[in-house]
């Protein structure tokens, strides 16, 4: 009965849609166990590209059950939307389920998270404005409202209300700004409830018994390691826990549950937003990665910074993680460079250190210790079996495995189900 968790290595966007499309034929249940609507994957099948934000990338498989779980934060209008828009494409719903105890983000959460990064000038997060900081800021000081609430409007009512006094004291007073009416908003969000209602359940409970019936889950992971709110790059993180160890909270599964963990990392970095970026490439290379790669975000269109992979942050993310192993996705965009490199130190004054810290004056100040090797300069992007790769991709991805200390299983040359090469089974 493999319970598998697949996390996203970095700082987001690695792939991890594609590869939970990928793996997702061979498994019974896709679990998406945090993280909101700042959150994109993009899927392509066949030429039809669907960029999701909520609804797990299990979808598009008409006999898989897709579970919103218990730490995703949902925006209901965008839900809704992604439903109607799969729909539309003629994607049947009819297995997506949603936990009531997710919380939801209303319309204040997205209205704070753009005046509060607008008052921290230069000390900007750079998020992605779809209120989910303040959605799990509520969550934690118990203020917060959930999907199970969209059911009973008195309660609604009553707690909205009580939350719409602080809100609009703080929006009206610090930020000059008109505030939100309770009577339009309980209107709006039971309007959504309506919607959504057939979809709501007890999601934890089909988790549990799926597992007593020994099916098959991959437990899908938003964002990335490093945008993990106590294990990432603080404070330019997310507000919540896209690491493994999330999907036993964010799903209600205990951790002797998990068989696996699978870790996504491209082969090489981006990162969307601001904060530390040792291995940053501000050149034409970076340029040339952003350009190949299409390193634009899902969620927003911001373009992604692109720089050299990062060993010493990938060995950091397999530790936080325990990472069996882990998938390789946009081994095609290194296709044409004459050199490549990989970091395994950041000079930090007159000291080189070897492990990851997420102490950001450190990364901010450091200089990143490269190992070169030459590129390879053949188009991989067709290859479908581990002996056809050019021998110097085949060092670059020995190389990793050897500095990361774990095995790299899965490699992808592209953004279609096909265009993947399998090293070692991991479903
Ligand atoms: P996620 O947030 O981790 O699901 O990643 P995103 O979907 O935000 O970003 C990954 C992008 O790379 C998407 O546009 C994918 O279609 C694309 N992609 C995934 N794997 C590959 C690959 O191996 N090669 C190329 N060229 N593109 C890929
Ligand atoms: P997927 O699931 C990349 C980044 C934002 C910002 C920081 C905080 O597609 O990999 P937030 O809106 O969460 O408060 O923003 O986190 N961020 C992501 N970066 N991919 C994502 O999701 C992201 N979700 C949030 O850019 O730096
Ligand atoms: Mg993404």
């Amino acid at each position: 009965m493999p319970a598998i968790v697949l996390v996203g290595a970095q700082w987001g966007d690695e792939g991890k849609g594609k590869v939970t499309d990928m793996l997702a034929e061979g498994v019974d249940l896709v679990v998406r166990y945090q993280g909101g609507s700042n959150a994109g994957h993009t899927v392509v099948v066949d030429n039809e590209e669907y960029k999701l934000h909520l609804i797990p990338s299990g979808i598009l498989y008409e006999d898989k059950i897709c579970i919103i779980g218990d730490d995703v934060v949902i925006d209901p209008a965008t839900l809704i939307k992604e439903i109607e828009n799969l729909k539309a494409r003629g994607v049947s719903l009819s297995n997506l389920r949603i936990s009531g105890n997710a919380h939801l983000v209303m319309p204040y959460h997205k209205t704070l998270d753009q005046y509060e990064e607008g008052l921290k000038g230069k000390h900007k997060l750079g998020t992605t404005g779809r209120g989910i900081g303040p959605a799990y800021v509520d969550k934690m000081a118990r203020t917060g409202l959930r999907v199970s609430d969209l059911f009973d409007r008195e309660e609604f009512e009553g707690r909205l209300g009580h939350s719409l006094k602080y809100k609009n004291l703080i929006l009206r007073e610090i930020f000059k700004d008109k505030g939100f009416e309770a009577d339009a908003i309980c209107d709006e969000y039971f309007a959504y409830g309506q919607a959504i209602k057939q979809y709501v359940g007890d999601t934890s409970l089909i988790i549990h018994n799926a597992l007593r019936e020994e099916k098959i889950i991959l437990f899908e992971g938003a964002q990335g390691t490093l945008l993990d709110v106590t294990h990432g790059t603080y404070p330019y993180v997310t507000s919540s826990h896209p690491v493994a160890g999330g999907a036993c909270v964010g799903a209600g599964i205990g951790p002797t549950k998990i068989d696996r963990v699978l870790g996504i990392t491209k082969a090489y970095t981006t990162r969307v937003g601001e904060g530390p970026f040792p291995t940053e490439l501000q050149d034409e290379i970076g340029a040339h990665i952003q350009k190949k790669g299409g390193e634009f975000g899902t969620t927003t269109g911001r373009p992604r910074r692109c720089g050299w992979l990062d060993a010493l942050l990938l060995r950091y993310s397999v530790r936080i993680n325990g990472m069996s192993a882990l998938a390789m996705t946009k081994l095609d965009v290194l296709d044409e460079l004459d050199t490549i490199k990989i970091c395994v130190g950041y000079k930090v004054g007159k000291e080189t250190i070897t492990e990851f810290t997420t102490d950001f004056r450190k990364l901010r100040e450091c200089a990143p210790v490269y190992e070169e090797m030459p590129g390879w300069k053949e188009d991989t992007s067709g290859v479908k079996d581990y002996r056809d790769l050019p021998q110097g991709a085949k060092e670059y991805i020995k190389n990793i495995e050897r500095i990361i200390k774990a095995p790299i299983s899965i490699i992808s040359v592209g953004p279609r189900r096909a265009q993947t090469v399998i090293l070692r089974k991991f479903v």
